[in-house]
């Protein structure tokens, strides 16, 4: 008779079963697993920094997906006494770190407004630290009067490049390369074979040119020259320039606008000399002289212990300046002058050494 052969081994496997099952428990012992992952958790939830970092660890624990749903997922294992068990133990941890991670919400909202509120503090009591306003360089105050001087007479006030042309600052005034006024005033050449310019003659030649006569303009400007800097000289320095070209123009017109520009500036009667001088580009030429106003005429630093103080070279435009500027010198003249602008400004403030005109010594521009 046949006899159902039964297999020891599953029967014994079977019988295993519950073995088996223990012997997974403390492989992944939910119980234990909850109360570490609650420990972890909660050292997590204080540790963190920011509501950012709390999210990040509220999900990891509590999220869906996260770990206390993933050890639910292994209740199926268990024995039904252990699984309820376990599902307490679950809720209870879910409480606590919901808990826990409330409370750690509530103080880092806290701290976080707290953080921004201090920064964001301000003591509306506290006296201001007081504005420092900038000042006006006294050779800017003395520019501006002349300009707003001329421009009340009719004058327009024209502008030019400080890097010019051999042309514009020699040829085109009348001084042609080998003419030995080039020597008088040391240039700084460029090595493209441009200058800076030395006086803010060439502006004469551009308004000239680009606007025509009849021609009342002054030019504002700084010039260049390769000198050696003492008390009295500096290598960059201010001039205007001054030029009216018209018909019949002639010297007294010229003494009369250089009077009025003196006695505006200084706002009162300065004694004034008037000599021959020599400029290629006026004829006749003159250098009108003030009386040292440092030292009221006696000799001193700045006057070269003369009492006089070339200020305003000056005369009447050279016919072939009018020329080189497309005009006909039979029906056009004019008088030029090139005010020495810094002179004039410290002859004004009383100012004994142009060094420090361009020192940026704040002590010496607070006065100003
Ligand atoms: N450009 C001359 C200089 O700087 C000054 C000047 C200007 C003289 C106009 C006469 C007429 O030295």
């Amino acid at each position: 008779m046949a006899t159902l052969q039964v297999d020891p081994i599953p029967r014994a496997l079977y019988s295993l079963g519950l073995l088996i099952r223990e012997l997974e428990i403390p492989l992944t012992n939910p119980i234990q697993t909850i109360k570490d992952l609650t420990q972890s958790a909660l050292g997590n939830i204080n540790a963190a920094a920011s509501l950012a970092d709390l999210e990040k660890v509220r999900v990891a624990v509590l999220g869906r997906k996260g770990e206390l749903a993933g050890i639910s997922k292994t209740f199926g294992a268990m024995a039904p006494e252990d699984r309820a068990k376990a599902g307490q133990l679950l809720n209870e941890a879910k409480a606590t770190l919901e808990k826990s991670f409330e409370d750690r919400k509530a103080s880092l909202e806290g701290s976080e407004s707290d953080q921004r509120f201090k920064a964001e503090w301000i003591d509306l009591t506290v006296p201001p630290q007081g504005i420092a306003p900038g000042h006006i360089h006294p050779v800017t105050q003395v520019q501006d009067e002349i300009e707003q001087l001329f421009i009340s007479m009719g004058f327009r006030v024209l502008d030019g490049p400080e890097v010019e042309t051999d042309y514009y600052n020699f040829d085109a005034l009348n001084i042609p390369s080998d003419h030995p006024a080039r020597d008088m005033q040391d240039t700084f050449w460029m090595t493209d074979g441009h200058l800076l310019r030395t006086h803010t003659s060439p502006v004469q030649v551009r308004a000239l040119q680009k606007y025509g006569a009849p021609m009342r303009m002054i030019a504002p400007g700084r010039v260049f020259r390769n000198e050696e800097v003492d008390a009295s000289h500096e290598h960059t320095f201010y001039q205007v320039e001054g030029m009216m070209v018209d018909r019949d123009v002639s010297v007294s017109h010229l003494i009369y606008f250089m009077q009025t520009l003196l006695s505006s500036v200084f706002g009162r009667k300065v004694t004034v000399r008037l000599r021959p001088g020599y400029f290629p580009f006026v004829e006749p030429g003159f250098e009108l002289d003030i009386q040292c106003l440092i030292c009221g005429g006696n000799g001193c630093a700045v006057c070269k212990q003369s009492g006089w103080v070339e200020l305003l070279p000056c005369g009447l435009v050279h016919p072939n300046v009018i020329a080189n500027c497309g005009l006909d010198p039979q029906e056009w003249n004019g008088f030029a002058f090139g005010l020495g602008l810094t002179r004039l400004a410290m002859m004004r403030y009383a100012i004994d050494d142009i060094r420090l005109l361009q020192s940026g010594d704040l002590r010496f521009l607070n006065q100003f």
